[in-house]
């Protein structure tokens, strides 16, 4: 009989700790809604405790969309009752626990000699740690997830051990990280074998799993641990992650669809959604996808050899193994320009996957978009999403570009002149540099008396054409943390002011929360 895989999403926790990506109240709440839409089983929303900003992205999620919403939470009171509180909303919610297993986790993390002298001692502790966590989740809601972090690495008996246990504490999923992606497909799907013939009560419990890739496996792990008695997979759009990312949840789900014949799995997703998706994801986290990922990447449909579209032509599944409709990929552009109505934007945004706007919020969408046709005459879906994203987000006056200027030729000294708007305020600034770019970023130093560290940049094109917007990427570095920013224009020079004003804006953000919270480090 046919067996449906849970579909666990973790873009708003674990995708948000790819370096960079933090993602704003707003965001999480416009990319929860569209993986409603998607029709996941589980959003990850969060992690509560690490910060005020966390905490309240879990509750708005919590409270405006209808699907199970986790929350993560060390095995720790206090990181449960946060949990908890965060997680009341108007919907099913699961408290979401974890406390590393390996021996190097023993070592490291809990080497203090108040977890045991012993690494035996300290595997009591642990043990008692992970179940006293579950049965304290279990006061707050019968849906407890418990994660033994590393379990990849974890040692098999103890693994054994810690499973059972925490099963006989009220955990109703177990889920097996493979946290450093450090495992082998073969292997993975042994450990998840052993869990099922070995632990006496496994059958009170789904297993899940959540995999890591650092070498690139995170997929081929979690379809083996399918074939092995998983039947929760934890992923993240477009595969983003801490380090290398987990398994991308568009993979893992066509795999299971596109080979039915062999296997008798399926999922709820709605794949057509994955592309809209997808993109949300990656305009708001900045996080670029690779042109030839799989299913969503730009050119996952692209036959370019002559041989290829003669017999795509003649025949789809020459070269196809699923259609882009089935994934949401259009095969025809739609274009809106100058002439194309309130109406028309509105019914294409809703189609692209954005929630309810308010009429205020239509109205200076309508605005920017009119301004936008006015300058490239054609508008494509990636105009409308980055559209989207700046119109509503930039809407505050924090370090808000109100004017630039720029000289530059050849045989001329760049100079840039930037005014910049701080709430009520205004400052002024002119400044020289080696380029444009280097200059306007020096005028943005001196008005706002900082020095920034540069740790990338990147310029690419939205879409086609000598009208197509530019996007940039600035990521700066201030001690552990960096910070990106986005900026979108037709004019590259404009693109790289913001972008850096953003990366800026998102440095000070940072630093007020930090002030004003004593914050936790997330795992
Ligand atoms: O990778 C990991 O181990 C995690 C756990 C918290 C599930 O993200
Ligand atoms: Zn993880």
């Amino acid at each position: 009989m046919s067996e449906r895989i849970i579909i666990f999403d973790t873009t708003l926790r674990d995708g948000e700790q790819s370096p960079g990506a933090s993602l704003n109240v707003f965001e999480k709440v416009e990319i929860a809604r569209q993986l409603e839409k998607l029709n996941v089983d589980v959003i990850e929303a969060g992690f509560p405790v690490s910060s005020p900003m966390q905490f309240e992205a879990v509750k708005r999620v919590a409270g405006e969309v209808a699907v199970t919403i986790a929350g993560l939470a060390r095995a720790a009171e206090k990181d449960i009752k946060v949990a908890y509180d965060a997680l009341q909303g108007t919907g099913d919610f699961r408290i979401h626990t974890f406390v590393g297993t390996s021996d190097i986790h023993l070592t490291g993390k809990f080497g203090a000699s108040r977890y045991g002298k012993t690494l035996k001692e300290k595997r009591a502790t642990i043990l008692k740690m992970a179940c006293d966590a579950v049965a304290y989740a279990k006061t707050f809601t019968d849906d407890v997830e418990f994660s033994p972090e590393d379990a990849g690495r974890t040692d098999i008996s103890y693994l054994l051990e810690v499973v059972e246990a925490v099963i006989e504490a009220g955990a109703t999923t177990v889920n097996i990280p493979d946290t450093t992606g450090y495992t082998l497909p073969s292997e993975f799907g042994a450990k998840i074998a052993q869990l099922k013939e070995r632990v006496p009560n496994i059958d009170k419990a789904v297993i899940s799993v959540h995999c890591h890739n650092d070498l690139g496996l995170a997929v081929a792990n979690s379809l083996s641990a399918i074939e092995n008695g998983a039947r929760q997979i934890e992923c993240t759009i477009n595969g983003i992650g801490e380090r290398a990312g987990n398994a991308s949840l568009e993979e893992v789900v066509m795999a299971i669809k596109v080979r039915r014949d062999i296997w008798d799995f399926y999922t709820g997703i709605r794949t057509e959604e994955i592309y809209n998706t997808s993109k949300m994801v990656s305009g708001f986290t900045g996080m670029i996808v690779q042109p030839n990922k799989a299913i969503v990447g730009e050119n996952a449909f692209a036959h370019e050899a002559g041989i290829h579209q003669d017999g795509v032509l003649k025949l789809k599944q020459t070269y196809e193994i699923m259609t882009p409709e089935s994934v949401g990929v259009p095969r025809t552009k739609i274009v809106l320009g100058r002439h194309s109505g309130r109406h028309g934007l509105l019914a294409r945004l809703k189609e692209l996957g954005y929630g309810d706007l308010s009429k205020e919020e239509l109205d200076r969408i309508y605005e920017e978009f009119v301004q936008l046709a006015d300058k490239k005459k054609e508008v494509f879906d990636d105009d409308l999403r980055v559209l989207m994203g700046d119109t509503i987000l930039g809407q505050d006056d924090f370090y808000k570009l109100d004017y630039l200027h720029v000289n530059l030729g050849t045989n001329t000294i760049p100079t840039a002149t930037v005014r910049i708007k701080i709430n009520d305020k205004i400052v002024q600034e002119s400044a020289t540099g080696d380029g444009p770019v280097d200059a306007c970023f020096n005028a943005i130093d001196r008005a706002l008396q900082t020095k920034a560290h540069i740790e990338s940049y990147q310029v690419r094109s939205i879409t086609i054409g000598r009208k197509a917007q530019g996007e940039v990427l600035v990521r700066i570095r201030k001690g552990d943390h960096s910070f990106v920013g986005k900026g979108v224009s037709t004019d590259i020079i404009e693109a790289s002011t913001v972008a850096y004003l953003q990366a800026l804006k998102m440095q000070k953000l940072h630093a007020d929360e930090n002030e004003r919270y004593k914050m936790v480090k997330t795992p």
